[in-house]
């Protein structure tokens, strides 16, 4: 059994641990602009000049189950998707606005329609909900507010009540944990201080930001923990719970509590390009290379992968988006073994530079994900004597082990080229890298 002790969060995360891979879906009316879904603010757009999105949504392309199997046939087994971003427009039939999905040409709760079709291939449900809404009438103007430039902002903050827009949250998370059925993850989005803004603030006294008692957030998740007992919630309220959430980084060690320092459930949540709304003259779109590395990283040091898609305001997964799923789609159909069930490899295990270690949680399959393919042999420092069997994990083909090796690698020709030590496993591998983007050794362990 895997040695690492994690530390104990409320919810009931042994599914969320196993399962690794999620899908993250970002979709509103930033979708229209298609150029990132903080388009209103980073524009300093207006309510007024955004309404045009409101009246031209019209998602007839619409069809969650594809997104679904696609979600599926990419090996992801959990969704979370925006059920209302900072643009503060509902995808959701809520009662406390008019400003939602079912008041556009869409004429229907497109929540209900997600959760529906990814039920029913068999994944988890997730809900983003932004603790941000830059539509809201009580939601104060600040620091990352489109209105921040107002110079009357100071005074029209005095028309707007916090307390009765933390109240709005209650409702709308009662809605939302109350009318769809067994939800899985709840994830709000985002705490921040005045540091973080986006410059041309009209008044200084507007430069804050918000937090947990802004948020109201001991309510706010109190209330989610009464109407869906075992839901996973993040850390974004500035209050941790089951999950801690770096984003866009690439993680280089198991995250640990700021306090204890204890090991925490963590997930990485990642874009396929530069943007989680739609975004369509953005073009850093990720190689299939780091697609893959991303989620094994983030397996490698205990951890999960939230891989973002931002749909088109057709309601379709653009391309790009579909070719980026294939490539997780094809490696995960063989080697998805690597993923489910692991986590970071035991502290005895040391991979080599150009290989990442993954470890079954039962301890007895070790998995050597070679990003640098290598030449003619593969050496497993301190793997000698502990591995009963060794296959590329992609087509069970066996790959010997070879300490006769040891001589080729040491002497050629009568030189010596240092030794090689004798812990060191050597299996012979093919000279052309089998055609899979990173292939997987499988060592069954003894
Ligand atoms: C950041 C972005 C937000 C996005 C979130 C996803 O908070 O501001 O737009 O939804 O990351 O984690």
């Amino acid at each position: 059994m895997s040695s690492y002790k994690v530390r104990k969060t409320p919810g009931d995360n042994k599914w969320f641990i196993h399962d690794r891979f999620g899908m993250f879906i970002h979709w509103g009316l930033y979708a229209l602009p298609a150029r990132h879904e903080w388009i209103k603010t980073r524009e300093k757009i207006s309510d007024e000049d955004y309404q045009r999105y409101f009246d031209y949504f019209d998602p007839d392309m619409f069809d969650p189950g594809e997104w679904a199997k696609a979600a599926k046939a990419a090996g992801m087994k959990y969704a979370v998707f925006t059920t209302k971003h900072h643009e503060g427009f509902c995808m959701f039939d809520t009662k406390y606005t008019d400003y939602k999905c079912t008041n556009t040409k869409a004429g229907r709760d497109l929540v209900r329609e997600y959760v529906d079709a990814f039920r029913a291939q068999g994944l988890k449900i997730g809900f983003y909900y932004s603790l941000i809404d830059w539509h809201h009438p009580d939601f104060p103007i600040d620091s990352i507010h489109p209105m921040r430039s107002c110079p009357d902002a100071y005074e029209l903050n005095k028309t707007r009540d916090m307390r009765r827009y933390a109240e709005y949250m209650r409702n709308q998370v009662r809605e939302l944990l109350t009318n769809y059925g067994k939800i899985d993850i709840l994830w709000f989005d985002f705490s921040y201080t005045s540091k973080k803004t986006l410059g041309d603030i009209a008044d200084e006294r507007i430069n804050t930001g918000k937090g947990k008692d802004d948020w109201e957030a001991e309510e706010l998740i109190a209330l989610a923990r009464s109407l869906q007992p075992g839901i996973l919630i993040d850390n974004r309220t500035e209050l941790e719970q089951d999950i801690w959430t770096p984003e866009q980084v690439e993680v280089k060690k198991w995250p640990t509590h700021s306090k204890t320092g204890e090991l925490v459930p963590w997930e990485a949540c990642h874009t396929f390009s530069g943007s989680w709304g739609y975004y369509r003259d953005e073009m850093t779109w990720k190689s299939p290379e780091m697609l893959l590395k991303l989620l094994i990283d983030c397996v490698s040091l205990g951890g999960n992968l939230l891989m973002n898609v931002g749909p088109t305001a057709r309601g379709y997964m653009d391309k790009r988006a579909v070719e980026a799923l294939n490539v997780y789609a094809e490696w995960m159909k063989y080697n998805s073994r690597s993923v489910y069930g692991c986590t970071m490899a035991e502290p005895e295990f040391k991979a080599p530079d150009g290989v990442r270690y993954t470890q079954s949680e039962d301890g007895k399959r070790l998995y050597a994900h070679l990003y640098n393919y290598p030449f003619k042999y593969l050496q497993l420092p301190g793997l000698a004597g502990k591995v009963k069997y060794a296959q590329f994990l992609h087509d069970a083909s066996e790959l010997i082990a070879d300490r006769n090796a040891v001589k080729n690698l040491t002497h050629s020709g009568g030189e010596k080229h240092g030794s090689v030590d004798e812990d060191m496993l050597i299996l012979r591998v093919p000279y052309i890298k089998p055609d899979v983007v990173i292939p997987v050794v499988e060592l069954f362990l003894d």
